[in-house]
């Protein structure tokens, strides 16, 4: 049982930076949480206060109902795999991993047995006597990841693990984390700024803009219902585009589209999988400038006579060439004004 409760956390760095602002967040017993935002979004930041690493500017953090703020990182029951992760290059594997036992002070016998169990965990039976110039990267990668299990923390803090990794590997390793992490029901706080990782292992996920929480939902709620255009920009590819309602109709440049909400700007959201295009008579709304054949399926980059790009997914390449006249018709879509949802269609509930 643990239970990771955050309360109000704010990071200042200096006068100028507010790199973690009133943050809250309660990870509950055994789950997964994602956070995932741009590049000094405070992910790392945050995740760093947690493991101790970095002292809050104010808030609270509580395992279990207890304080932590005032505990160095050693008696903190989180263990941490870091963003740029170092291990002892003096070291073999095998000791790498026992290092942290060994600062604890346990007796050699504990010490061998929770290494080696570990190292089965992590596939890295075997390894214990190889330098760690001698392993390749994702093996690498695991000796942290070993070097955080063996302790046996309650709340297990991984920080971009995989970012060093090829596609392959990262997928891969992805799994078998969260296979691990399921196992041992080990309460997780995973950053990551790659939106596939976060949407394949999360039970939910917690989007970052600026220090603050932008939206905290399960991978298919963020998909399907961004609570705002960032998020919907930023999980997935979204079609974003500035206009205005006037009467009933939403209009930019040559589209437009029902929508009953009241006149004014508005930023209509459509995936490109839901905007349906179809050959034009005349001059039509867009012009084809690119199709892209992924060979189970096809995006078509379009032109508005204003200039704005937008996608459309199809599945096949072959009817569709550059210059081409189409309409567009957006099958499910959804409109925000001032940072807010405001209106979703029927399709894309
Ligand atoms: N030690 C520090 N001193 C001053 N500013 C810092 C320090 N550490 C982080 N920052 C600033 O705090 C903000 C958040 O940084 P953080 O490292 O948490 O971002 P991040 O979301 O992890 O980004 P990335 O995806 O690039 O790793 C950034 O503006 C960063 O420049
Ligand atoms: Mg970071």
């Amino acid at each position: 049982m643990a239970v990771l409760d955050i309360k109000g956390i704010s990071k200042h760095f200096g006068a100028g930076v507010l790199a973690v602002d009133n943050l809250e967040l309660t990870v509950g017993d055994g789950e997964l949480v994602c956070l995932l935002g741009p590049s000094g979004s405070g992910k790392s930041t945050l995740l760093r206060m947690v493991g101790g690493f970095e002292t809050p500017s104010g808030g609270s953090i509580t395992i279990d109902g207890e304080e932590v703020i005032h505990l160095p990182p050693e008696r903190r029951p989180t263990g941490m795999v870091f963003q740029s992760h170092a291990l002892w290059t003096h070291m073999n594997v095998y000791k790498n991993i026992a290092f942290g036992l060994k600062l604890r002070r346990r007796p050699a016998d504990e010490i061998k047995r929770r290494v080696d169990a570990v190292m089965e965990l992590v596939g890295l039976a075997g390894y214990g006597e190889r330098q760690t110039h001698q392993l390749s990267g994702g093996q690498q990668q695991r000796v942290a990841l070993a070097r955080s299990l063996v302790l046996e923390p309650k709340i297990l803090l991984l920080d971009e693990p995989f970012a060093s990794l090829d596609q392959h590997l990262r997928e891969r390793l992805r799994e078998e984390v969260r296979d691990i992490q399921q196992r041992l029901g080990i309460t997780t706080l995973f950053v990551t700024h790659g939106q596939d990782e976060a949407l394949s292992m999360a039970d939910r996920i917690v989007v970052l803009r600026d220090g603050k929480v932008e939206q905290v939902a399960a991978p298919d709620v963020l998909y399907r219902e961004p609570a705002t255009p960032f998020v919907a920009g930023f999980i997935g590819t979204m079609n974003l585009i500035e206009g205005t309602v006037s009467n009933g109709t939403f209009s930019r440049a040559g589209f437009s589209s029902p929508l009953p909400v009241g006149d004014g700007p508005v930023t209509f959201a459509v995936r490109p999988e839901a905007l349906v295009i179809a050959p034009a008579a005349g001059a039509g709304a867009a012009k084809i400038h690119r199709v892209t054949d992924y060979g189970t399926h096809a995006i078509v980059d379009l032109e508005l006579p204003d200039g704005l790009r937008l996608k459309s997914m199809v599945p096949e390449a072959r009817h569709w060439t550059t210059g081409q006249a189409v309409d567009l018709a957006p099958r499910a879509f959804s409109a925000y004004r001032d940072n807010a949802l405001i209106y979703r269609s029927n399709a894309a509930r």
